[in-house]
């Protein structure tokens, strides 16, 4: 897991307000992007095929759910909405037409 301060040291006993939601979703973010790591690490580190082939997919999938929380964060924190943009705006300046687009469905997928 990521080392982020946990929230709830057990269940939470309240329902969150919309900050806090936010904040519960940046970790499940971190928590997915942890998951792709882990999974290309054990795929790195076995010449079975077919595990290669699984942990691959499920890694992949994981990406697709990083895609569906931020885009969740996005909707609830417009402030991280707003500063997501301009790092990719500050990304454009710098690369120019090497830039990623700030839509994911632009960018080039490299294959393994
Ligand atoms: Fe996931």
């Amino acid at each position: 897991m990521p080392d982020f301060v946990n929230p709830f040291p057990g269940i939470a006993s309240y329902k969150m307000n919309q900050s806090e939601l936010a904040r519960a979703v940046m970790l499940d973010i971190a928590s997915e992007l942890e998951a792709v790591h882990l999974y290309t690490a054990h795929m790195d580190a076995t010449d079975d095929a077919d595990a290669k082939k699984v942990l691959y997919d499920i890694a992949l999938e994981e990406l697709v759910h990083v895609g569906e929380f931020t885009s969740l964060l996005y909707r609830l924190d417009p402030v991280a909405a707003s500063k997501a943009q301009e790092g990719f705006d500050e990304m454009e300046a710098m690369l120019g037409s090497k830039a990623p687009s700030a839509s994911p469905r632009e960018m080039t997928v490299v294959a393994r």
